[in-house]
């Protein structure tokens, strides 16, 4: 019998080096996709799987996280009166649909260490993991968490996202091998963090989304600190696999790392174009300027 599953936590305590100096004030989790900042996407992505108890693990500093998600009523009284109704409707209206809380990380001691923290909001329920500086598109399919969801529901363990990467980039990522229950479900029989392509299991990289039990949490306390001295996820999730206690689901979406700079970048470019109106703006300010870029915009219209 499968638990119903209502609890988010979404790690968002980190640095976010990769982008500084953006990040020394601005949280890497408020970079804007064309118009909204990446944490409202994985919020939404949360509430479209059903999730409706969300907890944000926050460090100090990263206050306007937590702010994106609160009331701003002097700013839609102001919408209110100068009648930008559309306008109102999107503001008042982000983070609806779920409760959002969060909790402070003091030590900055890894991955795994955030989700420790989130142990008594999950009060013996099983919950879901979404990094809150990617974003998963699936296309109008299922979002990629309601994947994991369904696949948990088939398979009654924890169960990691995984994607398929060139095998000179698995050392950036967790790594898992196992057997294929199904086309996109795999029995986990080993997990590494960032192997180097020698050490590698498989070309399947954890994708950023996870459904676990709280089982994790004794695992957590007395996970040591691995790859990059820090406390790490992967570490705690694999000694699930000796019972036969983890998943994998091959996921359907596209995923989009906004804490880098290439993927900011080409992110925003991709989700602009995407945008009839946005597009043929873009195009006629880079004629000028840009004519090869304007040229492959109008190219990949037609
Ligand atoms: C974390 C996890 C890693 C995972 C990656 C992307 O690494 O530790 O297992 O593959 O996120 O989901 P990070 O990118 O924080 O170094």
């Amino acid at each position: 019998m499968f638990q119903n599953i209502r609890k988010a936590v979404i790690p968002a305590a980190g640095f976010g080096t990769r982008m500084l100096p953006f990040t020394k004030a601005v949280p890497k989790e408020l970079i804007p996709l064309v118009d909204k900042p990446v944490i409202q996407y994985v919020v939404e992505e949360a509430i479209a799987s059903g999730l409706d108890d969300i907890l944000l693990i926050l460090s100090s500093g990263k206050e306007a996280v937590l702010e994106h998600f609160q009331a701003a009523p002097e700013l839609e009284t102001r919408l209110k009166e100068t009648g930008k109704n559309e306008l109102l409707a999107q503001i008042s209206s982000i983070g609806k649909g779920a409760k959002i809380s969060c909790v402070y990380q003091e030590e900055l001691d890894g991955l795994g260490g955030a989700v420790k923290l989130a142990e008594n909001f999950c009060n013996g329920e099983y919950f879901a993991v979404l990094l809150g500086d990617t974003i998963l598109d699936s296309n109008g399919d299922v979002p990629v968490t309601g994947q994991l969801i369904e696949a948990y529901k088939q398979v009654g363990t924890p169960v990691v996202a995984v994607e398929a990467v060139p095998a000179a980039n698995i050392s950036s990522y967790g790594n898992v091998g196992g057997i294929w229950k199904s086309e996109n479900i795999m029995q986990v029989d080993a997990m590494v963090e960032k192997p180097s392509p020698a050490e590698a299991l498989s070309d399947l990289a954890v994708a950023s989304r996870y459904v676990l039990s709280p089982e994790i949490f004794p695992l957590l306390h007395r996970t040591k600190r691995g790859k990059g001295n820090e406390i790490q996820l992967t570490d705690a999730i694999r000694e699930l696999i000796p019972s036969g206690s983890l998943h994998a689901c091959k996921i359907n979406g596209r995923r989009y790392d906004l804490g880098s700079k290439a993927g900011f970048i080409a992110a925003n470019i991709e989700f602009a174009l995407r945008d009839a109106e946005l597009s043929s703006s873009i195009s006629k300010k880079l004629a000028a300027s840009c004519p090869e870029i304007a040229a492959a915009i109008s190219n990949m219209k037609e």
